[in-house]
């Protein structure tokens, strides 16, 4: 190549590759406002990415792959957890976790009920944001297998009978209603929720116990009434409640379908 040739193929070579940089780079910002869900950013959501800000969360963890790694990525958290389990946590993460027995600990950061709904409006719509698949799989606490909750963060699985056990047990497992957030289903796993390992047993002893207040008369009244009024009566445990109300939330009633609390309970029949 003579010096000419060299020097247009430069300037062609980087004409080229810049006029596609450009391109491929406006063809991405034509595209956030679909991918983002631009239309969903409510003020809440933009209170939320403030509480966001003014209590550097960022310090600790990422979202979308930014940030720091010292605590999990909250880039899917609303799907992973649900809103229940997040209000919880955020009031009060030292009942979620154990210094001693998860080594880290999140702050507990004194913020209002009204920053915790904002943050969770935030990190919805962050969930929400057509991400192409990052993180490519969920990121959990302390590298969260814990035994008895492991669909957790998986994607819903779709049942693949009629059959209200099968369909009970994948709605248990599902985000909403994050039951599996709180509860295992392995004997003895206490995550925020006691271990319904054995559900049905219990709920037959606790009918019949003595300091039993509500109104059910079987275990599978028991189990009904436990899902749609978690005050009816509280099972007494370190993380169980706070100033004596159940740590559950309490609009299952409005949130489920008869028939889906039906499907949980047949479920939760079967522990035995
Ligand atoms: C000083 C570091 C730190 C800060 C600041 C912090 N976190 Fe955390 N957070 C953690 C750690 C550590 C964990 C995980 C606990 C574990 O793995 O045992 C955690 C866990 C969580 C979880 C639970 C994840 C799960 O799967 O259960 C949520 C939700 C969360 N943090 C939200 C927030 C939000 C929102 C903020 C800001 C308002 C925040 N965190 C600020 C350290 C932090
Ligand atoms: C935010 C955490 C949380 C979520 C989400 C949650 N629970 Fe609970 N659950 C608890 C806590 C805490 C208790 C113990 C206090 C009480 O008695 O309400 C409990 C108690 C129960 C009990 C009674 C257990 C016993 O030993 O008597 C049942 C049954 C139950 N939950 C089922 C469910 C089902 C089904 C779902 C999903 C629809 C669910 N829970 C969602 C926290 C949760």
């Amino acid at each position: 190549m003579t010096k000419r040739q060299t020097r247009a193929f430069f300037y062609a070579g980087t004409g080229v590759f810049g006029a596609i940089f450009i391109a491929l780079t406006i063809d991405s910002h034509r595209q956030f406002p679909t991918l983002t869900h631009s239309d969903r950013i409510t003020p809440a959501v933009i209170a939320g990415k403030h509480v966001w800000h003014r209590q550097n969360c960022v310090n600790c963890h990422t979202l979308l792959g930014e940030g720091a790694y010292f605590a999990p990525d909250l880039t899917k958290i609303t799907q992973q957890r649900g809103a229940a389990y997040l209000k919880a946590f955020l009031k009060d993460p030292s009942k979620f976790y154990s210094e001693e027995r998860d080594r880290r600990l999140m702050p507990t950061l004194a913020l209002s009920d009204r920053e915790i709904d904002e943050l969770i409006a935030f990190l919805d719509w962050v969930g929400r944001i057509d991400t192409q698949g990052w993180p490519p799989r969920p990121i959990l606490v302390t590298g969260a297998a814990i035994p008895g909750t492991e669909a957790v963060g998986a994607p819903p699985r779709a049942a693949a009978s009629s059959d209200p056990v099968a369909l009970g047990e994948a709605l248990f497992r599902r985000t909403p209603p994050g039951c599996s957030a709180c509860h295992s289903t392995a004997p003895g796993v206490n995550v925020v929720g006691p271990s319904l390992a054995n559900a049905a047993t219990v709920a037959a002893q606790r009918v019949e116990s003595p300091d039993y207040h509500g109104k059910a008369t079987d275990a599978a009244g028991y189990l009904r009434e436990s899902i749609l009024d978690p005050n009816a009566y509280v099972v007494q445990g370190p993380t169980f409640s706070s100033g004596g109300r159940s740590l559950m939330p309490s609009d299952f009633a409005q949130t489920l379908e008869p028939r889906q609390v039906d499907e949980l309970v047949a479920y939760l029949m079967t522990l035995r």
